[in-house]
């Protein structure tokens, strides 16, 4: 029998439709800034997606682009000016930067209660705590597409295959947090076939395309696979082995199609959050 593949296209299509919801019903438009500090190809895309979703939302969006060569004070004073414009409720600077800019010290600018990514240390704590607050767009996102399969993850044996700030460790905290049982497996795990074997549900986030075989998971689990890479023909290829996995397991994301249209999805609910909680009508994150 094969896997369900999990749809994320319209999973995030629904998403957006209600964001959209939400944001016709406010009095003002909440408002949007990206930032994007020199040319990665994969960032411009990933960038004008975002900006272009937001403005379909009925968020206004605007998106800053700075030069490959700014220097790390131009780049914070553009921060300083976006967390002080009261129109800004949601602040993201694309990632990797340049190498000339500390990433570190540019999230740490960034107004906590405007911190789109859930990057900055404070926020960074509250999702360890379990405390409510904006979680991370990718790891939220894979617990939406959970959540839509009907997959409960309490009591459940977890892994997550990557320790990334952006995605692996986000996501075992938001899993903790619904209670199951988590695993982060990383490039010193001794055993990762065991520990995938082990795995109910499983969360692919390393970036080594078809690292994980199907013959590594047991029958019927979830996969979730984050991993976006480029194959040498051009293609476009998850951390899971597709079509061997598929034929394990309970329910699989294909890629592209899964993960990265929620990321977008939730990156536009995070801003209505902030809006809200900024601006007074607040509801509980
Ligand atoms: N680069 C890759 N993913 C992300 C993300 O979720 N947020 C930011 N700011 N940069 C990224």
């Amino acid at each position: 029998m094969g896997a369900t593949i999990i749809d994320g296209r319209a999973i995030a299509a629904r998403l957006r439709a209600r964001v959209a919801e939400r944001v016709s019903a406010l009095p003002y438009k909440p408002g949007l800034a990206v930032v994007l500090v020199g040319e990665d190809p994969a960032s411009a895309i990933y960038v004008r997606n975002k900006d272009r979703a937001a403005t379909q939302t009925g968020i206004s969006a605007q998106t800053i682009r700075l030069g490959p060569n700014t220097p790390e004070a131009d780049l914070l004073r553009e921060v300083a000016r976006l967390n002080a414009d009261p129109a800004v409720d949601a602040i993201l600077v694309q990632l990797p930067l340049p190498g000339q800019i500390r990433a570190r010290t540019i999230l740490e600018a960034i107004d906590p209660a405007k911190d789109v990514d859930g990057f900055h240390p404070l926020n960074v704590g509250r999702l360890a705590d379990g405390l409510p607050t904006v979680a991370p767009c990718t790891p939220r996102g894979v617990m939406k597409l959970l959540g839509a399969c009907g997959i409960d993850p309490a009591g459940k044996r977890a892994l997550v295959v990557g320790r990334s700030a952006i995605v692996g460790k986000p996501t075992g905290a938001l899993l903790l947090a619904a209670d199951a049982t988590v695993t982060i497996a990383h490039s010193h795990t001794r055993d990762l076939p065991a520990e995938c074997q082990r795995a109910e549900i499983l969360i692919a986030a390393v970036g080594r395309a078809g690292l994980i075989r199907g013959d590594w998971l047991s029958p019927g689990v979830a996969v979730i696979d984050v991993g976006i890479n480029r194959l040498p023909d051009g293609r476009l290829a998850g951390d899971v082995d597709f079509d061997g996995a598929a034929k394990v397991a309970g329910w699989i994301t294909p890629v592209p199609g899964g993960v990265g249209p929620m990321t977008i999805a939730c990156l536009l609910e995070n801003t209505v959050d902030l809006a809200e909680q900024r601006r007074g009508r607040s509801r509980s994150l």
